[in-house]
C-alpha cells in the first residue's frame, strides 16, 4: 500500500462564487457550438434521458417485452434520422434516446442469460455521467484528483479482499485484456529486465491453458513472443488444467529450449466457468520459479463473498491478477484492475520517460496510470465506488452468490430435463448444456433464440461440441424463465427436425 505525498506551503487563491443565476446560464458567442455547452440543455437532456432510461429499466427488470430487438443498420440509420442531425444538429436528444432503447439487448431483462457482462446498478451509470460531464481523465493525479484518489483507495480495498494488501499494488484498466496483458508485461520484465531496450531474446513463452480468454494468447503475440510463445496447456472436459498436463506441458518447453516466463492460470475459464486449482498450479510455478498469472476477469469477485472464497485458494502464490468488475460486480463496461502482489514488480513494468505528464514534482496525490498501458483514462473507479457506497461490499457479494447459487438451480433444472444434457455442473454462474447430440441443431437452435429476442443466450464450442451457454448475469433470473427458455429450445428442436 502506498500513501500520498503532501504538498507543503500550497495556499489556496480564492474562488468566486457565482451567483445563482450563473448556474444554467449558456455561454453566448454566436458560435454554432454554444449549443453544445449550454447548461440548461445539459439540464433538460439529462433529465428526459434519466425518465426514458428508468421507464426502460423498470420494464426490463418486470420482463417486459423482448430482450433484443435486431434492426439493420439502415434502418436503425433511418429511425435516428442519422444523415440529418450530423450534418444539422439541433436534435432532440429524447427521440434519439428512445430509439437507441428500442434497439438496445435488454440486460436488466431477466430472460437476458448471455455474455459476462454485468446488468449494472445504478450507481455505475451515475459514474459513467459524472466522467462523461467532468472527463477528468486521470493519466496523472492532477488531472483528476478524485478519480485518481478513489481509484488508489479501490485498488487498495481489493487487495485487502485477496490478501496482497501489505505489499501489492495494483491500477484500473479498461477492461481485462488490458489488464491480462498489463500483468504479462510486468512478468516479462521480471524475468527480462532487459527486454524493455534491447527486445526479446528468442525462444521465450508463457503457458495457457487451452480454454483461456483470448486475451493472454493475444498478449504473448504483442510481448514480441509470437503467438508460438503462447503454448497450449491441454485442459480436461471441464476445462480445468490438471497439473500433470502442467507439468508435462512445462517439461515439454523446456526440453524444446523456451524459457518459460510465466503460467496463466484461470479463474475462471471464459467458456465453462470451471476454475483452476490455483494452490496446485501456485506451487508448482513456485518450485521452477515461474510468474503466476491468475486470469480472474471474470471468477475473481467471489473475494468479496464467504460462499464461494475457496476458488481463490492458493491465490497468495500468484503473482498478478486481473479482476474485471464490469462482469460481476455490476459495473458498466469497461472497469479492470490488475493486480500485483508485490508493487515492486509492477513498478518495473514500464520503463519510459515522458517529462511533459511524468515527473516527480511535489503533489498531494500519485501518478497512477504511470503503471498501465493507456495514458487517458476514464474515471473507472467511480462506477465500482458508486456501487459500493449504495449496496456495499455485503450487498455485491450477495449478487455474487446469488448468481452462483441460481446457476446451480438452473443446472438441476436442465440436466433433469428430457433430451438436455449439462457440460459439467457449473462452478460459477456459467453453464454450458445442449438439448440432443447434434452440434449443428444447437447453433441453429441458438441463432433462433437470438432473432426472436425473447430471450437471449450464448453458445460456446467445447472440444469440437456446440453448447448452448447461460452466463447468469441477472438476480432476477428465475426457475420460470429458464423453463420458458427450455420449452422454446424443444419447439424450435422440433422444427428443425420435422
Ligand atoms: C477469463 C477472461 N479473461 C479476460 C477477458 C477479457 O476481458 P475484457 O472483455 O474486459 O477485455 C474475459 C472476457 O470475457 C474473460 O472471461
Amino acid at each position: 500500500m502506498q500513501t500520498s505525498s503532501k504538498v507543503s506551503g500550497v495556499v489556496p487563491m480564492p474562488v468566486p462564487t457565482p451567483s445563482p443565476a450563473d448556474a444554467t446560464r449558456a455561454p453566448a458567442t454566436g458560435h454554432p457550438f454554444d449549443r453544445g455547452y449550454d447548461p440548461a440543455l445539459f439540464q433538460q437532456s439529462v433529465e428526459k434521458a434519466c425518465a426514458q432510461l428508468t421507464r426502460h429499466l423498470s420494464d426490463s427488470l418486470q420482463g417486459k417485452g423482448k430482450v433484443l430487438v435486431q434492426e439493420s443498420i439502415e434502418e436503425i440509420a433511418r429511425q435516428l434520422d442519422f444523415d440529418r442531425v450530423v450534418a444539422e444538429g439541433g436534435a432532440d436528444l429524447e427521440k434519439l434516446v428512445a430509439v437507441l432503447l428500442r434497439n438496445s439487448n435488454r440486460l436488466h431483462h431477466p430472460s437476458y442469460i448471455g455474455h459476462q457482462v454485468a446488468v449494472p446498478m445504478a450507481g455505475a451509470a451515475v459514474a459513467d455521467l459524472i466522467n462523461g460531464a467532468t472527463n477528468n481523465s486521470m493519466p496523472v493525479y492532477e488531472m483528476g484528483p478524485a478519480g485518481s484518489a478513489v481509484e488508489r483507495k479501490l485498488i487498495d480495498w481489493a487487495l485487502s479482499k485477496i490478501g496482497w494488501q501489505a505489499e501489492g499494488s495494483g491500477v484500473m484498466t479498461h477492461g481485462g485484456s488490458m489488464s491480462n496483458l498489463t500483468c504479462l508485461l510486468a512478468a516479462r520484465a521480471a524475468a527480462l529486465p532487459e527486454a524493455w531496450e534491447k527486445g526479446v531474446p528468442p525462444g521465450c513463452a508463457i503457458l495457457v491453458p487451452e480454454s483461456s480468454h483470448y486475451s493472454n494468447a493475444r498478449a504473448a503475440a504483442i510481448m514480441g513472443l509470437g503467438t508460438d510463445g503462447a503454448i497450449r496447456i491441454p485442459v480436461d472436459a471441464e476445462y480445468r488444467v490438471r497439473i500433470e498436463d502442467l507439468e508435462r506441458t512445462y517439461e515439454g518447453a523446456v526440453r524444446a529450449g523456451k524459457r518459460v516466463l510465466a503460467v496463466v492460470a484461470n479463474v475462471c475459464a471464459t467458456a465453462t466457468g470451471s476454475y483452476d486449482d490455483l494452490r496446485a498450479i501456485g506451487r508448482f510455478c513456485r518450485e521452477k520459479g515461474v510468474w503466476l498469472h491468475a486470469d480472474g476477469a471474470h471468477g475473481a469477485s467471489v473475494a468479496v463473498t464467504e460462499k464461494y472464497r475457496h476458488f481463490l485458494d492458493g491465490i497468495e502464490l500468484a503473482d498478478s491478477m486481473t479482476w474485471d468488475t464490469h462482469k460481476m460486480m455490476a459495473t458498466s463496461a469497461l472497469c479492470g484492475m490488475a493486480l500485483f502482489r508485490h508493487r515492486s514488480a509492477m513498478l518495473k513494468t514500464f520503463s519510459q520517460e515522458a517529462t511533459y505528464i511524468f515527473n516527480s514534482f511535489e503533489k498531494p496525490g500519485e501518478d497512477i496510470s504511470v503503471n498501465t498501458l493507456e495514458c487517458t483514462k476514464s474515471m473507472l473507479s467511480l462506477k465500482l465506488f458508486f456501487n459500493l457506497a449504495i449496496v456495499g461490499e455485503k450487498g455485491l457479494g450477495s449478487l455474487v452468490e446469488t448468481l452462483y447459487d441460481r446457476t446451480r438451480e438452473f443446472h438441476r433444472l436442465i440436466s433433469n430435463r428430457p433430451g438436455f444434457s449439462c457440460l459439467c455442473a457449473p462452478d460459477s454462474n456459467i453453464l454450458c448444456f445442449r438439448y440432443g447430440e447434434d452440434s449443428a441443431l444447437q447453433d441453429r437452435i441458438r441463432q433462433r433464440l437470438v432473432l426472436e429476442g425473447d430471450c437471449y443466450i450464448t453458445r460456446a464450442t467445447i472440444h469440437g461440441k456446440s453448447y448452448l451457454r447461460l452466463s447468469v448475469m441477472n438476480p432476477y433470473t428465475e426457475e420460470r424463465h429458464v423453463v420458458a427458455l427450455c420449452e422454446r429450445v424443444e419447439a424450435l428442436a422440433r422444427q428443425a427436425t420435422a
